[in-house]
């Protein structure tokens, strides 16, 4: 590790030779100068571990999440570390301003190094996800994600961004980021696909060093994450099992480690995933002895968020397999004070050597003395000027250069782009005017839900960005979402893709989109038998099959997730007045790009058909013509035509909503409503992984039913579910009876439906026993389903209390023999 820009120092006679050494790299030193002044700071640390107690230490190896972790809290126990959460904000306030940050920053570091509740005064750090910009601050500057930079090919442009995301979380008094995210994609079902910069290695290598010297120069703390394999599982399944040789598991996923160490990252993070079966929390071989003796690592290892309790035998408050396997801060949101009594309990009675605190203590020491936290001032005096930095113009031009260099154009056909601004231009697809969209998960909120285009007060979207464009140079925007217009326009534009997830909810099965509910190809089509010229552009956090929909456009553009500064797609889609383009495309796949919808015989095999091969991108000089005539059947059988409607979210084309009889129904945004009046709320639970289950809460009065349901915007076909004997499934859990009536409900366009009373089965059901209930389509087509045009697969009312958990609803086709199987007579 090499010394970082000092913070800004106490002016103690230590901290200033440290402050001075600190501005020159260790290459520039003389080597006796390096090693004395590595040895000063040894000396140091090991003076103030002689002088810390045992809760001490293990204080400074705990890390709680701030809903859960108070001042006082740290004035009492030392609490080394605190994060905030994804959608995790100063007091409760999504809108909270750079100042409510910093006060907050304030409070937490002053309650650290005041001693009068007992603790040891080491300056607490405080962690977070800015993992595209500083992504949980209203008004801050959103890069692309990693993928779109991956495309990008541009280390130095990844430094830059490194360093403004680094500027940014600094206005905010937070000095730690739990960035970059250094995996190798190797199948794009994964839900952090779009975390990754490329399925290839040396590209992540390459850029891995680049990114940690951007943020560490400026004096914040950079983390390679997550170590390691988490891009390698089987079947792309988030926290899932990688299966590699050692060798082949460092070669395919450690190459990002060693350039980021290499450029002194001071924190790694445990991977979720297990290796050949083994959860990594708990593996001291891949911990300390590959990452720390082997790679050199000399920072701190932080544990994901309660992945010790992940562990065989361990829970999220007691793990010494853990800490012994190289565990060196525990991330641990909520049950850290338990942690902390079991973990001095744990010591003394030898579960956990001494020897391995101290260890762990002198590395978190050893980081905070050399990214100057150690001498620190209090947060809001570290930066002048905080707002003026957050979401400054300097760093939105810089975003908005990244989405120009990330674009990858797959199809120009007749040399449709670059489009003349002076048009009629219609701006149509479902994220032509979405910034939330844009941004995909890990904006604002942790899934990236939830949020409007208000929440980007300086952002634009991508509709937007054409707008200014087109109407400067004397042409017309129309923007809708539908494809709708009265005069027919010159061109279209279709901005359409994935909506927002985080993790593992956002794990698909197959890479083929839209399967079964082409919406966005009938948009596409549609435009085209009216003879208009039609721009596909593609939101999305991964390569997706989308045969279809290439052979429905003139010209495909993949923009990934190039989050908040939408104008930068108008920039390179639009030529100046001129007819000369005024950026050309130079982005570059950086991911293979599927030609099938991804072995759907083999669900094990790796992606080995590619339509476009890596590096593949066009700009305006080529003359590819793409034919039009790619092939649109999916592979083989689709095994399963189960039609999912949540599991651990909800699936497309299905929404959640809430409703009462007085108001319009309202979206289950970020897995949380209530309505209004109080009597309905839906919050997201934890079932197997974090968030994957809603708990329903009925307060209502008797006669008045609130209800909850699953909706699609155009009517979906039932009736081969029926023919193959399908059935709609719940996995769910009562968690208070039912004082009144429950209805189950499957609609086909009211007033067509089909109403089940299950009150008595419910209330049949132990109060906190997971069950599984499911009503044959059969059963619902004779109750009044017309199963050809179901618009709601699943409805919920009642009319009392009743409080239940639902962590799957879906039509199946094998129902298994521990369902219960509900039909009426
Ligand atoms: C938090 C995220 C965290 C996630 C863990 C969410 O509730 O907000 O920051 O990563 O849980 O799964
Ligand atoms: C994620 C990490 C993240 C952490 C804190 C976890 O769920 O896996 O990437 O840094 O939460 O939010």
């Amino acid at each position: 590790m090499k010394n970082m820009k000092a913070i800004v120092r106490l002016g103690t006679l230590t901290a200033v030779a440290i402050a001075i050494a600190g501005c020159m790299s260790d290459k520039t030193l003389p080597k006796d100068t390096a090693n004395s002044m590595a040895l000063t700071q040894e000396n140091r640390i090991n003076a103030i571990l002689a002088n810390m107690t045992l809760e001490q230490k293990i204080g400074q190896m705990i890390q709680g999440e701030i809903k859960h972790v108070s001042p006082e809290d740290v004035r009492q126990y030392g609490l080394g570390s605190i994060l905030n959460g994804g959608g995790s904000f100063p007091f409760n306030n999504k809108h909270a301003s750079p100042a409510q940050w910093l006060e907050l920053a304030d409070a937490y570091f002053e309650a650290s190094i005041d001693q009068s509740g007992g603790n040891a005064g080491i300056p607490i750090s405080w962690g977070t996800d800015a993992v595209h910009g500083h992504n949980n601050v209203v008004g801050a500057t959103l890069f692309p994600h990693n993928i779109g930079l991956g495309a990008a090919n541009n280390p130095a442009l990844v430094g830059a961004i490194g360093k403004a995301t680094a500027v940014e979380v600094a206005a905010t008094g937070i000095d730690w980021i739990f960035a970059p995210t250094v995996a190798v994609v190797k199948d794009d079902r994964w839900g952090r696909t779009y975390e990754g910069y490329s399925d290839q290695a040396e590209l992540v290598a390459s850029y891995a060093g680049e990114i940690v010297h951007g943020i560490q120069d400026q004096g914040i703390v950079a983390t390679a994450k997550h170590f390691i394999g988490d891009g390698g599982t089987l079947r792309g399944v988030d926290q899932g099992d990688t299966r590699l040789t050692l060798d082949a598991l460092l070669e395919q996923h450690g190459r990002g480690y060693q350039t980021a160490i290499d450029a002194g990252v001071m924190t790694v993070m445990a991977s979720f995933n297990s290796w050949n079966g083994d959860k990594i929390h708990g593996n001291k071989t891949l911990l300390t002895d590959v990452l720390k003796n082997q790679l050199g690592f000399d920072g701190f290892v932080v544990s994901d968020w309660n992945g010790i309790g992940q562990v065989p035998g361990c829970t999220n408050d007691s793990c010494p397999q853990a800490i012994n396997a190289g565990i060196d801060m525990v991330m641990v949101p909520d049950d850290w004070r338990a942690l902390h009594n079991n973990m001095v309990r744990e010591v003394e009675t030898g579960l956990i050597p001494i020897a391995r605190i101290d260890d762990a203590v002198r590395r978190i020491l050893r980081v905070k003395l050399r990214s100057g936290l150690l001498d620190a001032v209090k947060p809001s005096l570290r930066v002048a000027n905080s707002s003026a930095l957050i979401g400054s113009e300097a760093h939105r031009l810089l975003a908005r250069q990244a989405v120009r260099q990330s674009l990858v154009l797959l199809k120009n056909n007749s040399g449709l782009l670059p489009l003349h601004p002076h048009q009629q231009v219609l701006v149509a697809g479902s994220g032509a005017n979405d910034i939330g969209q844009q941004n995909g998960g890990w904006t604002i909120t942790w899934q990236g839900t939830g949020n409007s285009n208000d929440d980007f007060p300086q952002g634009t979207s991508i509709f937007q960005g054409i707008s200014d464009v087109v109407v400067e140079a004397g042409g017309k925007a129309i923007l809708s979402e539908s494809g709708q217009f009265q005069n027919k326009p010159d061109v279209a534009v279709v901005v359409f893709g994935e909506k927002p997830y985080a993790e593992g909810l956002g794990d698909v099965p197959s890479l083929a989109w839209q399967q079964g509910y082409k919406t966005d190809l009938k948009l596409l089509q549609s435009l085209q038998q009216a003879k208009i010229p039609v721009v596909a552009v593609l939101l999305t956090g991964r390569p997706m099959w989308v045969n279809a929909e290439l052979n429905a456009s003139d010209a495909f553009v993949v923009a990934w997730l190039p989050g908040s500064e939408g104008a930068g797609v108008a920039d390179v889609l639009f030529s100046d007045s001129d007819g000369k383009a005024r950026y050309d495309f130079r982005g570059r796949l950086s991911f293979d790009w599927p030609a099938i919808d991804l072995n759907a015989d083999n669900h094990d095999a790796p992606i080995n058909q590619q339509l476009f091969p890596l590096g593949y991108g066009l700009d305006y000089s080529s003359k590819q013509q793409l034919a039009n005539n790619l092939n649109e059947t999916p592979v083989g059988k689709v095994e399963n035509v189960d039609k999912v409607v949540f599991h651990r979210s909800s699936k497309a084309p299905w929404g959640m909503l809430i409703a009462d009889a007085q108001n319009p129904p309202q979206m289950v945004e970020a897995g949380r409503a209530e309505l209004a009046s109080g009597k309905l709320s839906v919050i997201a639970v934890d079932f197997k992984v974090q968030e994957d289950a809603r708990q329903l809460t009925w307060k209502s009065q008797i006669g008045n039913f609130n209800k909850v349901f699953w909706q699609s915007d155009s009517p979906v076909d039932f009736t081969e579910l029926r023919d193959m004997d399908g059935a709609l499934s719940l996995k769910m859990r009562v968690d208070e009876a039912a004082t009144s009536k429950v209805i189950l409900q499957m609609d086909c366009g009211l007033p067509c439906t089909a109403a089940i009373d299950i009150t008595s089965i419910v209330n049949s059901f132990s109060i906190g026993e997971w069950v599984q209930i499911a009503v044959p389509m059969a059963c619902l087509e004779s109750a009044g389903a017309a199963l050809s045009k179901i618009d709601s697969p699943l409805v919920l009312s009642a009319d009392g209390h009743f409080k239940m958990t639902l962590s799957e609803a879906a039509v199946i086709t094998n129902v298994p023999a521990e369902a219960l199987l509900i039909c009426p007579s």
